[in-house]
C-alpha cells in the first residue's frame, strides 16, 4: 500500500514538473514574438545590422548616403517604390549622381528575402514619422 502511494506521488510530480516547463516554453515564445518579430524591429535590425545600411545612412542627417528622413520625404513625395529600388527594379530618385556608392551594396542587399526587404521599407518608413517601435 505504502509502495502505491509512493508510486502514485512520483507520478504527480513529474507530471507536474511537465506542465511547467510546458508553460515556460510558452512563455519565451511569446515574448520572442513581442518584442522582436514585427516588420519594424526585423526591419531596424537589418538596417543596423547585416544591411549595414546605417554605415552609410544615419536618420535625420546625410553622411555618405541621404538621411532616411529625406529619403523617405522624396519617396513620399514621388510616390517612390522603395521595395522596387532595393530589388533594382526601380531608379534612383533621390541623388542619383551618387548611386555608384549605394550600388556597392547590393551584393549584400541581392541576398534578401522578400519579407526582409519589405521589414526594411516598414521601418524607413516608420522610423522617418518618428515611430520608435
Ligand atoms: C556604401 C554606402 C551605402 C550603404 C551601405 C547603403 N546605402 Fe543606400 N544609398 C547610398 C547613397 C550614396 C545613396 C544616394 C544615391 C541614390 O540615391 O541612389 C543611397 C540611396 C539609398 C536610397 C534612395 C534611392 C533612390 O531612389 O535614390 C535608399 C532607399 C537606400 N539607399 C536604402 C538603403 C538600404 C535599405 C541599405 C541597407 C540594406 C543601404 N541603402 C545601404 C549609400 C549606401
Amino acid at each position: 500500500m505504502q509502495k502505491i502511494a509512493l508510486l502514485l506521488l512520483s507520478i504527480t510530480l513529474v507530471l507536474a514538473s511537465c506542465q511547467s516547463e510546458k508553460k515556460e516554453k510558452e512563455e519565451i515564445v511569446i515574448g520572442k514574438k513581442k518584442v522582436k518579430e514585427t516588420p519594424f524591429n526585423i526591419g531596424k535590425n537589418i538596417f543596423n545590422g547585416k544591411g549595414k545600411c546605417y554605415t552609410c545612412h544615419k536618420i535625420d542627417k546625410k553622411s555618405i548616403g541621404p538621411g532616411v528622413i529625406e529619403i523617405m520625404k522624396v519617396y513620399s513625395e514621388q510616390k517612390g517604390d522603395i521595395i522596387a529600388f532595393l530589388k533594382q527594379e526601380a531608379k534612383p530618385i533621390v541623388d542619383p549622381e551618387t548611386y555608384t556608392v549605394m550600388k556597392t551594396n547590393f551584393a549584400i542587399i541581392k541576398t534578401f528575402s522578400e519579407d526582409e526587404l519589405e521589414a526594411l521599407s516598414v521601418y524607413m518608413y516608420g522610423i522617418s514619422n518618428g515611430k520608435t517601435e
